[in-house]
């Protein structure tokens, strides 16, 4: 789905000579890279704050403890995402409470949202899927309305713009309370390893955050709360600040690839092709169709034997898995969550992709649907 060795390979030269200085400072944790690449995510996304850690589940969980949230709190999150939204959510006993996506961006639909809401919800957790951001005005609005908590789970869409009604802009992630990502390696950021961040407009907040990704200390060895030991390492600090001076172009080439998939896929009244609403961009974590009248497993399996890799993301939604079983969940009804499971397939994209390439991956899509 991901060609991270010939990006690498592009940059070759300053990535090597990055993670040789660190090498030689003998600063493997924390230090200088890591602050540096915090300040420059600052300079990138707008945020007042940026917490590193060690990936973007942890980034989550870090995120619930900071805002003190109690078990048996609800915390609502869509179910048509990674699992990772809302594992954390049970792992600190919060209660996990699902709602639809919306059709057409597969981001959090915001009247659902409004019905979900009762007296013990404290936080929504808007997801910004596949590289298009989630309705945040909607999402903000029902947010003050209620004095809920707002942490965008923007692992797979930094550097994605959200443009408010008024013309003002901002980066996903830095719109709610709390925003946080993931530099997992086939992120539109990745590192060579894990790696996450956290990102706040609050200073009380991201002193809170800092604190519990570092065993809930300031002062060394006085533990004033209970933390977790959550670090991005200095050599994946290193990398990414490299990487993140690059992102734009990065997501443009994302974003042409997407183009070229578009243009082949247009007029297929199988194929319906990725929305972008007017409020967003799209980065293209993921390139994602929705195909109707399609077998779409049929589809998976070919490309596969014509060793195009393309995947279903997600083929369980969250109000679907065992993980659940236990946490007393109502029978939901998801039909729009249902409908998407059925029909979505991803196929590759990423910053390496040549015409060539995408010849040969759209001509296999079409000779499958239209055989
Ligand atoms: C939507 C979403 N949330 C959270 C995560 C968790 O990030 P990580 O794999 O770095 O823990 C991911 C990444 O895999 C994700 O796609």
């Amino acid at each position: 789905m991901v060609d991270t060795r010939s990006q690498y390979l592009k940059i070759k030269a300053e990535v090597d000579a990055a993670i040789q200085e660190i090498l030689d400072s003998a600063a493997y944790i924390g230090g200088k890279a890591v602050q540096d690449f915090s300040n420059a995510l600052n300079s990138y996304t707008g945020a007042e704050h940026t917490i590193t850690c060690a990936n973007g589940t942890d980034a989550l969980q870090i995120a619930m403890m900071a805002l003190g949230l109690e078990p048996g709190d609800e915390v609502i999150t869509p179910s048509f995402t990674y699992i990772a939204t809302t594992e954390v959510v049970a792992l600190l006993r919060l209660k996990p409470v699902f709602v639809e996506v919306d059709r057409k961006t597969f981001c959090m639909d915001p009247e659902a949202l409004r019905k979900a809401i009762t007296p013990k919800t404290k936080a929504i957790v808007p997801v910004h899927l596949y590289g298009h951001a989630a309705p945040m005005k909607e999402i903000l609005e029902i947010a003050a309305e209620h004095d809920l908590f707002v942490i965008e789970d923007n692992a797979q869409a930094i550097g994605c713009t959200y443009t408010f009604p008024d013309g003002t802009s901002k980066k996903a992630g830095t719109i709610g309370t709390i925003g946080t990502t993931s530099f997992y390696p086939s992120k539109n950021l990745g590192a060579y390893g894990d790696g996450g961040a956290i990102f706040t407009n609050d200073a009380t907040l991201a002193n809170k955050l800092k604190m519990i990704a570092n065993h809930g200390q300031q002062k060394r060895y006085y533990h004033e709360m209970v933390g977790c030991n959550s670090r991005l390492d200095a050599i994946q600090a290193a990398i990414l600040n490299i990487k993140l001076q690059k992102l734009d172009e990065y997501n443009t080439a994302r974003k042409l690839v997407a183009a070229a998939y578009n243009k082949a896929f247009a007029g297929n009244d199988r194929i319906i092709t990725p929305h972008v609403a007017s409020y967003s961009d799209h980065v293209y974590h993921q390139y994602t169709l929705v195909l109707e009248g399609v077998d779409r497993d049929g589809l998976n399996k070919y490309l596969a034997e014509q060793r195009i890799p393309s995947m279903i993301y997600y083929p369980v939604p969250g109000h679907r898995q065992e993980m659940f079983a236990t946490f007393d969940l109502p029978k939901y009804e998801m039909a729009t969550t249902d409908w998407l499971t059925e029909r979505v397939i991803s196929l590759p994209v990423h910053t390496e992709m040549d015409e060539e390439q995408l010849a040969y991956i759209t001509g296999n899509v079409l000779n499958f649907i239209n055989r």
